[in-house]
């Protein structure tokens, strides 16, 4: 079996490193990593901390518009799947990279499968909505991670190739949590005790592209009565220089800003916070595995069952709503096993297996 596996952001590394490690062991991989994300905090650090295979492409399409960045891929794409002729394209969650690999497949009838199909915010402004629903509709194989994600493709009329699997993001949790503990010192190193600090990361283009929502989570965090570690994408990064918003940070002495952090340390500063306020998709699940109380400064989420279960709340981005919401977080007793049991990506590969005749690689 040839899987081709495209990559191109933050999330997608973490998603594909436990799938990918089977697969190369197993059968035969070719990772494809599009660029998008570049910077070494954004890519290179998960390939060295998840001891991940360097790709067999890079293609280096790098930033820049949606139109222009999706369709570099597509082109770049393209011909690296008419050079490989793979079984299958693997493709993750919901970046331009998802779908311009979709898409590439789709187009020269290769089948693609999608690991996180059947999330919805139902924002049809927000641009991974669209490559989210492209995506699941473009691909032969679905692999759902919750029971709503299967219950939403069978809304849209998708059952046939729909597989459950539960989260691939827990089983690198699984794998990673104990190392993280043992060798992150970052919160040490910056003087954070645990249990005392929130954390917190804010990059969705709803939330930093306009100044004045960016301003009022500035001036939210600012207010927090905790310390508030915020290891800041770059895109916030540059939207708060192009706003003018530096000196809301330089008069905010609880705000820690830093560079992204890697994933040990990410994963060792989420389990000892207090609490997580965040947009990310992959950190609101990562909040709720860890049984950290989250805060999600956005109207909606796909991640449904951290809001219903208590563990994550959904908040405007007004000061006075953070303030209040912080202030009133508390942990449920419960925690349902929502995400599966750790072992997606073995039952990923199993499926993979099934539909693709096992011709173990030379
Ligand atoms: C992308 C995904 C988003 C995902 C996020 C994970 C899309 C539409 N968005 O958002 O779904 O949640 O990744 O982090 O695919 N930049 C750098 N260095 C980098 C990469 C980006 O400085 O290595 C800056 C550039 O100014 C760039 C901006 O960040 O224009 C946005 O990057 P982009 O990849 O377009 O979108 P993200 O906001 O990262
Ligand atoms: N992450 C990280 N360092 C950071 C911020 C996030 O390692 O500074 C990890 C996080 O633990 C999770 C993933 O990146 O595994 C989430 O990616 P991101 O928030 O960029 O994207 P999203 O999940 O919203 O698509």
């Amino acid at each position: 079996m040839r899987i081709l596996t495209v990559v191109g952001a933050r999330p997608q590394f973490v998603k594909a490193a436990a799938v990918s490690r089977i697969l190369r062991r197993e059968h035969r991989e070719i990772l494809v990593h599009t660029g998008q994300h570049y910077d070494h905090g954004l890519s290179q650090v998960f390939f060295d901390e998840l001891e991940m295979a360097p790709p067999d492409y890079n293609l280096k399409v790098g930033s820049g518009s949606h139109g222009h960045q999706t369709g570099q891929m597509l082109v770049r794409i393209e011909d690296v799947l008419l050079q490989e002729r793979p079984d299958a394209v693997l493709v993750y969650g919901d970046t331009n990279s998802t779908l311009a690999a979709a898409l590439a497949a789709a187009k020269l009838h290769i089948p693609v499968a999608h690991v996180e199909a059947g999330l919805r915010s139902f924002n049809p402004a927000m641009p991974e909505e669209i490559n989210r629903r492209l995506t699941d509709h473009l691909s032969q194989i679905l692999f759902a991670p919750t029971a709503a994600a299967t219950a939403q493709l069978g809304r849209e009329g998708i059952a046939a190739g729909v597989h459950q699997v539960g989260d691939v993001m827990y089983d690198i949790l699984q794998a990673n949590l104990e190392r993280s503990r043992a060798c992150s010192r970052l919160r040490a190193a910056l003087g954070l005790e645990a249990g005392r600090y929130v954390l917190a990361t804010i990059h969705r283009a709803e939330n930093t592209d306009d100044p004045e929502r960016l301003r009022a989570i500035l001036e939210a965090f600012s207010a927090i009565d905790l310390p508030v570690l915020w290891p800041m994408h770059p895109r916030t990064r540059a939207r708060i220089g192009q706003f003018g918003l530096e000196p809301l940070l330089a008069a905010a002495p609880q705000l820690r800003v830093v560079e992204p952090v890697g994933y040990l340390d990410m994963l060792a500063l989420e389990a000892q916070a207090r609490l997580i306020l965040t947009d990310s998709g992959g950190v609101q699940k990562e909040a709720y595995l860890l049984a950290v109380p989250c805060l999600t400064v956005r109207g909606e989420t796909e991640w449904i069952e951290t809001v219903s279960s208590g563990w994550n709340r959904l908040v405007a981005a007004e000061p006075a709503a953070i303030a209040l919401a912080v202030t009133g977080c508390t942990r449920p007793a419960e925690h349902p096993a929502h995400y599966g049991d750790g072992n997606a990506a073995r039952r990923i590969v199993e499926v993979l297996e099934r539909h693709f005749a096992v011709a173990v690689p030379a």
